[in-house]
């Protein structure tokens, strides 16, 4: 492809390029690699293998398509129409939170507002210096470049990128002993995203590079419900307002979730209900996917019954919780904990995780003295 100063031959405002849509699906199927477990979870946010393809036609292209985080598009729409009037590369930009909340599509929001080349890979797939080399010396002026899972780069990758994202200069070592010699490069101008869902484990030298941090929150169920819509829209698929909020309420306050379930449904609704979604439909479709009125499903249940039943309640520390499960501590500081946490029926405290009176509600089970004195 020929490289003409401020001209884009990648760009294009409303439709990110073949090549970035592979690479896209590339970096989501890595993350599928990292989370197996998650596969067969009918309400993880993170992405399970048949999402990708469903995802890149529901997922919105412009930040008026974006539905919710009401600030987080208003500080963004902010930036980008200063880097615009100015000509120059927008400052870089983190963005966290927990898996599905549309940090991807952010991104690449940002690069079609742009009218920039969107350049999207994962810091799994950075191994060697080499790599991050390659990318920083290709980059085109003013383009954005993605890096998913950014709490996972290497430090000496990591180390990297600094001179490059403060002053578009790369140090690379030429030869080697006695005779080694650094030579600087300058690179193009670029605006760097980092997405990550545990903004905790970002080194503070790289945190504190990036211009504008954003944090996404869950959705509301009435923004959710506003994303089924358009999701069915999409997918030619008939729902009405009770039939969309039933799914929205369900969906743990995260798009993907409420995008997979509005497919199962859907699938329910055409062999049961003549393709037509209403409450009725979806409450009997959520049932027999044993999905419950809060989203939870069998790995909650079993979380907070292990803290009630076990540890009579909490406070339990989180590496031993993750040893009662069987899972990785990880993943249910990144996975299960932040919606619980959001939806009030787990608090964390410095001694461990408590099990909270809605928790013990939920089960009928009555709290003992000890316990309710935690709340
Ligand atoms: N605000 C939103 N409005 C509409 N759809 C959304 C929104 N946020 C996310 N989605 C949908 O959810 C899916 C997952 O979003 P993604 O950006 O991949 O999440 P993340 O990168 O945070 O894990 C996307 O395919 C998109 O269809
Ligand atoms: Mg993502």
């Amino acid at each position: 492809m020929a490289k003409t100063p401020n001209s884009f031959p990648q760009a294009c405002p409303c439709a990110t390029s073949s090549a970035a849509r592979g690479n896209i699906r590339r970096v989501e199927r890595s993350a599928n690699k990292q989370l197996t477990e998650e596969r067969e979870r009918l309400v993880s946010g993170a992405p399970v293998e048949d999402d990708s393809s469903f995802e890149l036609k529901l997922r919105p292209q412009r930040l008026a398509e974006f539905i919710g985080q009401g600030k987080v598009k208003e500080n963004l729409a902010v930036a980008i129409e200063a880097a615009r009037s100015r000509g120059e590369a927008m400052d870089h930009v983190l963005l966290y939170g927990p898996p599905g909340l549309g940090k991807t599509t952010l991104a690449n929001i940002i690069a079609n507002e742009l009218g920039v080349y969107f350049q999207p890979t994962a810091a799994p797939l950075l191994q060697i210096k080499g790599d991050v080399t390659a990318i920083l010396t290709n980059l085109q002026a003013k383009q954005v470049l993605f890096i998913d899972e950014v709490h996972r780069l290497q430090p000496v990758l990591e180390e990297l990128l600094y001179s490059a994202l403060e002053d578009y200069k790369l140090d690379i070592m030429i030869g080697q002993g006695p005779s080694a010699r650094t030579h600087t490069l300058e690179i193009q101008p670029f605006t760097f995203i980092g997405a990550t869902t545990r903004a905790g484990l970002l080194s503070s030298p790289l945190r504190s590079r990036f211009g504008i941090v954003l944090r996404l929150e869950f959705y509301t169920p009435e923004d959710l419900r506003v994303i089924v819509e358009r999701s069915a829209e999409i997918l030619g698929v008939e729902v009405d307002p009770a039939g969309a909020i039933e799914i929205a309420r369900r969906s743990r306050g995260t798009p993907r979730i409420a995008n997979r379930l509005l497919r199962r449904v859907r699938d329910y609704a055409q062999v049961r209900c003549a393709g037509r979604i209403d409450e009725p439909t979806a409450q009997a479709a959520l049932k027999l996917l044993e999905v419950d009125k809060y989203g939870f499903d069998e790995v909650d249940r079993r979380l907070l019954l292990t803290i009630i039943e076990k540890y009579s309640g909490g406070p339990v520390g989180v590496n031993t919780l993750a040893a009662a499960l069987a899972e990785e501590p990880d993943a249910i500081e990144e996975i299960y904990e932040p919606f619980l946490m959001q939806a009030g029926f787990l608090s964390r405290t410095p001694r461990g995780r408590v099990a909270t009176q809605m928790a013990y509600d939920y089960f009928g089970i009555k709290p003992n003295a000890r316990q309710s004195s935690l709340f």
